[in-house]
């Protein structure tokens, strides 16, 4: 998402107040200028755009949670990281950090980490704002700067990530993360080199260019590259097995340069893990950390994990569902299974077109708004047509809801009273005009 291109098919940012559609939603918070979230009462304002459906995740931490096949490949990546980085004494350099408050303010998620103000990642369309001041997270990058300035090095952070994005089968709108950042200094960098002696991490009169930021010697930056890519070629081989087929693409992020993903080939496609990159040396400067140079990368473990256990959907993670959970009890994580489906049950399908309103629209409102409405039933939403008409003007758009509950079959009589609820909220809280079929 903090990329420069953006995939999404509208950035433009809504202009209307989202608490309308909350009060909608919720009518007892109508009069309300206050939300409660988890323990904590905050302040409302016309940024306000989280739901009581998201608000409930908070607390849920399944990256923790025993068993969980999210904690699974939590502890086998971090396990990764303790056997590779010991300290002189052998215990594990890298510190980790899975139980932060998924709560930060726009200097944690944004400005520390230079994301530049009129940056997309920042709209309101993209992420879940408590106010204008606070958001629930959109990556765990959101901490970097507040772990490195404690004057840590070596750290991961493992949490929950909160996004605004389309529904389908890989996208939910919150899932986990596991970031890592990792400092060296003039002598850690270069210890490995014989006669280093009169090497530097930084050079006066630099230049940036593809491979390196104005500030660094290219040589350093070069081994930083050549451990983080190793290192992280090394996880996904002990995640998929030696033999699994990789690439590196080059990406953009605000806060690292030079900056990369990671791609593995599964299932017959290329399927991107992981951002990484050497962090701008001005997050470095302002946390404090003069004397070094260092790499992060940050990486979403409800893909990994679907791919490793054959979970065909991002949804099943939320089940409570005993024939989920049980097929994942077990101590060691690195234990080889295969998700097996206990049951499929039909889908219902159900198509809604409406006219956009004069103003701004964003389909990922239209799509936060089918998720707050129908909560876990609603397997996908997608926009299949899209046109204009010549003489109105106006332009109208089509949109497929998938129902499906994974756990008992749907009946039409019940979804039409969901589908009904999400057009009338939508005509009263996005201005859209439904179209009689
Ligand atoms: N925070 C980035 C994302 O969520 C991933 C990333 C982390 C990239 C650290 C570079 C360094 O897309």
């Amino acid at each position: 998402m903090l990329k420069i291109i953006t995939r999404r098919l509208c950035l433009i940012e809504k202009k209307y107040v989202y608490q309308q559609a909350y009060s909608t939603i919720n009518s007892e918070k109508k009069y309300s200028n206050e939300i409660q979230i988890l323990d904590k009462k905050y302040r409302t304002d016309e940024w306000t755009n989280v739901g009581d459906k998201i608000i409930e995740k908070l607390n849920k931490n399944l990256h923790i949670k025993k068993y969980h096949p999210l904690s699974h490949i939590r502890e086998r990546i971090v396990n990764y990281f303790y056997k590779n980085y010991p300290n002189k004494w052998g215990n594990p350099e890298f510190s980790v950090y899975d139980n932060l408050k998924p709560i930060v303010t726009i200097e944690q998620n944004f400005d520390s980490l230079l994301t530049p103000k009129d940056h997309v990642s920042r709209n309101k369309s993209d992420c879940y704002y408590i106010n204008r001041d606070l958001l629930l997270r959109a990556h765990t990058s959101a901490h970097q700067s507040e772990l490195i300035g404690m004057g840590l090095n070596n750290f991961l952070v493992i949490g929950d990530v909160y996004r605004r994005d389309e529904i389908d089968a890989t996208h939910y709108p919150v899932f986990h993360q596991v970031e890592a950042v990792r400092l060296c200094t003039k002598n850690e960098v270069f210890k490995n080199v014989q006669g280093s002696g009169g090497l530097e991490i930084f050079e006066d009169n630099g230049k940036m260019n593809e491979q390196k930021q104005q500030i660094h010697s290219l040589e350093a930056v070069k081994i930083m590259e050549h451990e983080l890519k190793k290192d992280l070629v090394g996880l996904v081989q002990a995640l998929f097995g030696k033999d699994i087929k990789y690439r590196w693409v080059d990406e953009y992020f605000p806060f690292t340069h030079p900056s990369w993903e990671l791609e593995i080939f599964f299932n017959d496609k290329w399927m991107e893990v992981l951002g990484c990159g050497i962090i701008r040396d001005e997050i470095l400067k302002n946390a404090g950390a003069t004397d070094r140079i260092g790499w992060a990368f940050g990486l979403g473990l409800e893909r990994l994990a679907m791919c490793l256990y054959d979970i065909p959907d991002i949804r099943l993670f939320w089940s409570q569902d005993s024939g989920f959970l049980h097929q994942f009890e077990f101590d060691d994580p690195n234990t080889n299974v295969k998700y097996k489906p206990v049951s499929v049950f039909p889908p219902i399908i159900n198509d809604m077109s409406f006219w956009l309103p004069d103003g701004k629209f964003s389909s990922n409102d239209f799509y936060d708004l089918v998720k707050e409405v129908g909560g876990d039933v609603v397997e996908q939403v997608k926009l299949i047509d899209e046109f204009k008409h010549p003489k109105k003007g106006k332009t109208s758009h089509t949109y497929r809801i998938i129902y499906r509950d994974m756990e008992r079959n749907l009946t039409q009589k019940e979804i039409n009273v969901i589908h009904k609820k999400i057009g009338d909220i939508s005509m009263a809280d996005l201005g859209v005009t439904l179209r009689s079929k």
